[in-house]
This record gives structure tokens, sequence and C-alpha cells, in this order.
């Protein structure tokens, strides 16, 4: 019998996270699929701690990620890239996730050469094209071409048929990180590094801190950074850990604004691991990550949003997400609220997860199986 043959295409350090549970699920699969796994390295470091973790090894790879690489080079490489490995290995399905620059190019170059599109992650909207940028219109663009939609939530599902999209093409999963978090959260782990080793978790306060997001380069993150250093002399006996994002402008912003602060901590990106680990540790994490709001709520951990908006509210209405966008005296109120009042801290801190059971992986080839059998 013909298997079907499926190629995951992804670049980025969250695409790797949550497409990881699904390449392991479609090779669990290997009687009837014939899985290839395309990256294009838009990420090449951050990327690689990925890859490693889950033990996956990439058929194919782009090796795109140039330092100071625009939207427009990226799309120009991937476009050009995928066509080549599509044109020659000619699969049933590619499978792409979320919003980056990588997925809706992927996304474009399968349809110009009329392979059918699975959309993992679909359905998320903030209703802003400018926020967050370019992710909203690059998600918009990729449920255009997609023929199969893996929406996470029943919301991310009426998002899609308000864009006319057909129901009987969406299919409601959960979202994949839930599955990656458990992966990574089921085995043992002891901080390798001895500045996390070293920390007193019972006794310390410790808030985890990400931010790269490219809508808030410049003063936003100007902003963010100097709440933070602020908080930091405030509460002088908590600790602030920043694992920096790779992206230069972040980190030379980070350390011309807090690099002298005693107890702000700039670390480099964490594996995934250990990352999971700090934030089950931590006391409050602030954040303008998309994932770190999906996987929070499962832990029961506070987070505080450095965005103006989200595309996820199902973690606003779960009660541990709170929006603070980037004014830096809201900032500082807000995190204030959550070091000084305990009733508030406990209301935020309950364990709930909108995000789905740590099965979407299996739905989504399930889906696959029935639909090209
Ligand atoms: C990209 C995605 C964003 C996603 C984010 C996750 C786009 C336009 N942006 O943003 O949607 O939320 O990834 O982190 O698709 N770099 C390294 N090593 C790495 C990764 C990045 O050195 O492993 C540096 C490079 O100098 C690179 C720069 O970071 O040029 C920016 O990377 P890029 O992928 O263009 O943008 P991100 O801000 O990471
Ligand atoms: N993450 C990680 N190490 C870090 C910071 C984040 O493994 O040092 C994980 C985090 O748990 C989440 C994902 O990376 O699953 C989020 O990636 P990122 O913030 O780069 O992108 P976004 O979610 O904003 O698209």
């Amino acid at each position: 019998m013909k298997k079907i043959k499926v190629v995951s295409i992804f670049g980025t350090r969250p695409e790797a996270i949550k497409m990881a549970p699904l390449v392991k699920e479609l090779e669990k699969r290997s009687d009837l699929i014939e899985s290839k796994v395309l990256i294009t390295a838009q990420h090449r470091e951050m990327l690689d701690q990925v890859l490693e973790i889950f033990e996956i090894k990439p058929d194919f790879d782009l090796n795109l990620m140039k330092h100071g690489q625009t939207i427009t080079d990226i799309t120009s490489g991937v476009l050009k890239g995928v066509e080549e490995v599509l044109s020659e290995y000619k699969p049933d399905i590619v499978l792409v996730h979320g919003d980056t620059t990588t997925t809706f190019s992927a996304a474009l170059a399968a349809f110009y050469q009329k392979v059918t599109v699975g959309h993992v992650e679909a359905g998320l909207r903030t209703g802003n094209i400018y926020s967050p940028y370019p992710e909203e219109m690059n998600r918009m663009l990729t449920g255009r071409l997609a023929t199969w939609h893996y929406a996470p939530t029943t919301l991310n599902r009426n998002n899609l048929l308000l864009e006319n999209v057909k129901d009987e093409n969406i299919i409601i999963t959960g979202n994949t990180v839930i599955d990656a978090l458990y992966y990574v959260t089921d085995k043992d782990y002891e901080f390798e590094s001895e500045e996390l080793r070293n920390i007193d978790f019972e006794n310390e306060k410790v808030i985890l801190l990400t931010c790269h997001r490219r809508e808030n380069w410049g003063t936003p993150m100007e902003n963010i950074f100097t709440a933070i250093k602020t908080l930091a002399s405030k509460y002088s006996d908590c600790k602030i850990i920043f694992p920096m994002h790779k992206n230069p402008l972040v980190r030379d912003t980070a350390k011309k604004i807090m690099g002298e602060s005693p107890n702000i901590i700039l670390t480099e990106p964490l594996e995934y691991q250990p990352f999971a680990k700090l934030m089950s540790k931590s006391y409050l994490i602030l954040t303008d990550s998309g994932g770190i709001q999906e996987e929070a709520p499962g832990l029961g951990k506070p987070v505080i949003v450095l965005r103006t908006e989200t595309e996820r509210p199902e973690a606003v209405e779960a009660g541990t997400v709170k929006i603070a966008g980037t004014d830096t005296d809201t900032i500082i109120d807000m995190v204030s609220v959550l070091m000084d009042n305990k009733e508030e801290y406990e209301a935020m801190s309950k364990a709930n997860n909108p995000y789905g059971d740590g099965k979407a992986a299996q739905r989504i080839v399930e889906n696959i199986i029935k639909e090209f059998s």
C-alpha cells in the first residue's frame, strides 16, 4: 500500500517546540505515513536546541539564518528552498505551524506546487494586522492557503468560520504546546547551570522575563526594560532572570538598560527542559511571547503580558494572564500588586489549562490518516 507522504516544515524555536510532538506522532504511524522534516533554519542555535531535546533529525535543512535578516530575506529564501524540495519529493500534504515568516512562505511555496497545506495552531487572531507584526498577517494568509485547519480551541474555530473557512475542514485539537510541555516535564531534571542551581526557590521570589517581539523593538522595549530595572531595585531581595533571545537588537537593549542591576540575571536562551522547569519554579512570569501564555496557565503561574493585545484570550479568561502593555508605570504597578498582595497573587495562581489535554498531535495525525488513506 502506498504511504501518505507528509512534510513538516518549521524554522524558529516556538514552531519547533510545537511541531516536535507532531513529528514524533507521525513517526509512530510509519505503517501508514512516510514522514519527512524540512527546517528552514530561520533560527539556528535556538532551533537546534529544540531538535536535540526531541531527538529530531531533519531530512532537509535550508540553513537560511543570517544576522540582520529581513522578513523579505526569509520569505524569498523559504519560497525558493521549499520549492526545490517539494517539486522533487511531491508530498501529499505539507504541515506548517502558527504565524512566522517561515509558516506563511512555506505554505505559499506548497500552494504554488499544488500541495495540500495543513495549518497547525490555526485561527488565532487579534484583529489588528500590526499586532503582533508580522504574525497576525502571516496566520491570516496561511489560513487562506491551507485546506486543513487544526484549531487549538473553539474560539479559534469561530475566528476561522467568520473568515468563511468550511466547518468540515476545521478540527479542534488542543494546542500541541501542551503535548510538548508534558514531554519535557515528565522527565526528572536538575538545572545544569550553577547560577540556577544556586537559587533558593523556596525562599526567594523569582521573576522570569522573556521579551523579543518585533513590534516592541525600540521605545516599547526600552520602556519594558526600564520598568524591570526599577522593579529590581524596588524588590532588591527578588531575582529577575532574563534568558535573552539571540536577536542582537534585543540583547544590546537589555544589556544597556539592565546590565548593571545586581539582581537581574541575563543569560543565554535556555533549552526547553530547563526553561519549563524554571517556569514552574518561578513566582511570576513577564513575557511578550505567545507560547508562554499557553504554557503558564497549565502550570498555574501568573503571567503579565508585555504587549497591548493578545490572540490568546482563553488564558486571560482562565485568570492566569493579564495584559500590561508596554508602559513603564503600568508594568511597575501591575507587578507590584502581585509582589505585595497575597490575595491577588493567589487568585492568579490557579492551574487551569484551556489549551488541551496533551493529545493534540494524535488528533492531527488521525485526521491526516482519515483524509488521505
Ligand atoms: C521570529 C519570528 C517570530 C517568532 C520568533 C520566535 C518572523 C518574522 N518572526 O522572530 O514570529 O515569535 O521568531 O522567537 O517570522 N538569531 C540568532 N540565532 C538564533 C535565532 C535568531 O542569532 O537561533 C538572531 C539573528 O541575528 C537573526 C535575528 O536573531 O537575524 C532575528 O531572527 P528572526 O527569525 O528574523 O526574528 P525573531 O525576532 O527571532
Ligand atoms: N523558551 C525556551 N527557552 C527560552 C525561552 C523560551 O525554551 O529561553 C520556550 C517557551 O517555553 C515557549 C517558546 O520557547 O515554548 C516561546 O518561544 P518564543 O518566545 O521565541 O516565541 P513566541 O512564543 O513568542 O512565538
